[in-house]
């Protein structure tokens, strides 16, 4: 059952990435939908919204018109339970329809203030009453801080068991994202230099050409800081810290990220403004178009103390990381859609190869997560000629190049996990937890002081002046990502 069935998530990604599964064979043709969402449609204009919504993601579909025989409608009111009996009947005899053995999946893909309420009535009218499992799968945001989130935790807790509450981090689904451990566990290479001793800081940036368009209204409550450093952001950090698994089960992979987050510095009073950056975007033309500021955007308050950009240091008080800065930034209106993780190597203790006019570069490592995705090591090597001169070179390596095929999309491979029951990639409630107590020191220091120079970076540019002055006081600058 979507909740939240007409809106922009199901049309853009869940719908699409179900014909997908459908196309490979992962979804066997016992399957049902139900779409459930307020407004009347039958299940014949529920059908063609997801027909066109598959069209338009993936073009040419020929079994289409099988796939969404699957589908079924049912408008619903979130705060009746009338409503939800209703929705059971449906939901039985569907079960008996296509032998599905009472399994279901509730996916939450809606606004997030009836997320307790939904969890309370599944409960309550009977819809979890079933012989096979249930899941809940809930979009994000998951509160607005710790607070509200332990609340919406205690309710959907309710209805559902941790192990069943699959809260998706769509970061998490991303290939190269899942690719982080891999590169860093499965290669004899990497291992023993990551930590304090070899690498000088690693920066992770995640930054987007659009601006808020026309989630004024939710942006406003959230920023940047909310919307993608406490989740995506925080996210990226965590495995990039984490020690190896024991081995790779849902419940060690969480340990070791939940444990990397329990050894971030909390950041108190003064120090958020010494290691954090706020900014906001002011207009600008991009690609040959004048884009209007934030604050002149629908929805926005005009004197918005609202933040489209973030960047921060982050320390990591373990054995490993001691002392290494992780340097995150994200923001709305930069130069370039792009996400991506450089690791810098510290440098070698002494470089033969120095000329007055030439110093030697660290050694980099850098994931790129998207749009493209792959990985490229920057090493030093001989410089051709007659000299013992040291030139960087580049070793590339192109995910999409080798494979020759589209990765699926994280949304594919989120619904999948949860079919199969696999909770690896999606966040524990201790993630959520620690996350929010971190992030929430910040916004109360920027909620209660207004941004004097807000709007403060220009759109089309990668952000205020005041993000790389955060890197020049280490003695670092931010390694270019376009
Ligand atoms: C979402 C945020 O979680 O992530 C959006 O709410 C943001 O504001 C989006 O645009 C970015 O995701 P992606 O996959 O495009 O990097």
């Amino acid at each position: 059952m979507i909740f939240g069935a007409t809106g922009d998530l199901a049309k853009r990604k869940l719908f699409p990435s179900l014909y997908r599964l459908y196309q490979e064979g992962r979804l066997s043709e016992r399957f049902a939908v139900i779409g459930v969402a307020r407004r009347p449609l039958s299940n014949e204009e529920f059908q063609k919204n997801v027909e066109d919504s598959v069209l338009t993601a993936v073009g040419e579909a020929g079994d289409i018109s099988e796939f969404i025989t699957h589908f079924y409608y049912h408008s619903h009111d979130v705060t009746d339970s009338s409503s939800y009996l209703s929705l059971k009947e449906m939901a039985q005899k569907l079960d008996t329809q296509y032998s599905l053995a009472g399994n279901r999946i509730f996916y939450l893909a809606m606004a997030p203030e009836f997320f307790g309420t939904i969890a309370e009535h599944l409960k309550v009218d009977g819809l979890t009453d079933v012989d096979g499992f249930k899941r809940l799968v809930i979009e994000k945001p998951f509160g607005h801080d710790l607070e509200s989130a332990k609340q919406l935790n205690k309710q959907i807790r309710k209805a559902f068991s941790e192990d069943e509450i699959y809260r998706i981090d769509h970061y998490l689904g991303k290939e190269m994202v899942q690719n982080i451990e891999v590169i860093r566990f499965a290669n004899a290479i990497f291992e023993p230099l990551w930590n304090n001793r070899y690498i000088s800081n690693i920066q992770v940036t995640s930054s987007e050409v659009l601006g808020v368009e026309e989630r004024g209204r939710y942006y406003e409550t959230s920023g940047a800081l909310r919307d993608m450093v406490q989740n995506h952001m925080l996210q990226m950090v965590a495995l990039l810290a984490m020690e190896p698994p024991i081995r790779l089960t849902t419940e060690e992979v969480r340990s070791e990220k939940v444990k990397v987050l329990r050894a971030m510095r909390s950041l108190d009073g003064d120090m958020v403004e010494e290691f954090f950056v706020r900014g906001q975007y002011d207009k600008g033309v991009m690609d040959n178009e004048e884009v209007p500021a934030y604050r002149e955007e629908p929805m926005v308050d005009p004197a918005s103390n609202t933040e489209s950009f973030v960047a921060g240091k982050l320390l990591i008080d373990n054995f490993r990381w001691a002392g290494v800065p992780f340097y995150i930034r994200t923001g709305k209106r930069m130069k370039t859609k792009s996400t991506k993780i450089v690791i810098q190597f510290k440098d070698i203790p002494m470089n033969l190869y120095y000329k007055s006019e030439q110093t030697l570069n660290p050694n980099l490592l850098v994931i790129h997560i998207q749009p493209e995705e792959g990985i490229t090591l920057y090493l030093n090597a001989k410089k051709t000629g007659q000299h013992m001169n040291a030139t960087p070179i580049k070793l590339n390596f192109s995910n999409k190049g080798v494979h020759g095929i589209n990765t699926p999309e994280a949304y594919e491979k989120l619904l999948f996990d949860c079919m199969r029951g696999d909770a690896t990639n999606f966040t524990h409630w201790d993630e959520v937890a620690l996350s929010w107590s971190f992030v929430d020191k910040i916004s109360e220091v920027w909620e209660n002081t207004k941004a004097k120079n807000f709007p403060n970076y220009e759109s089309g540019t990668m952000g205020p002046k005041e993000a790389d002055q955060l890197l020049k006081k280490d003695g670092f600058f931010w390694w270019p990502v376009t």
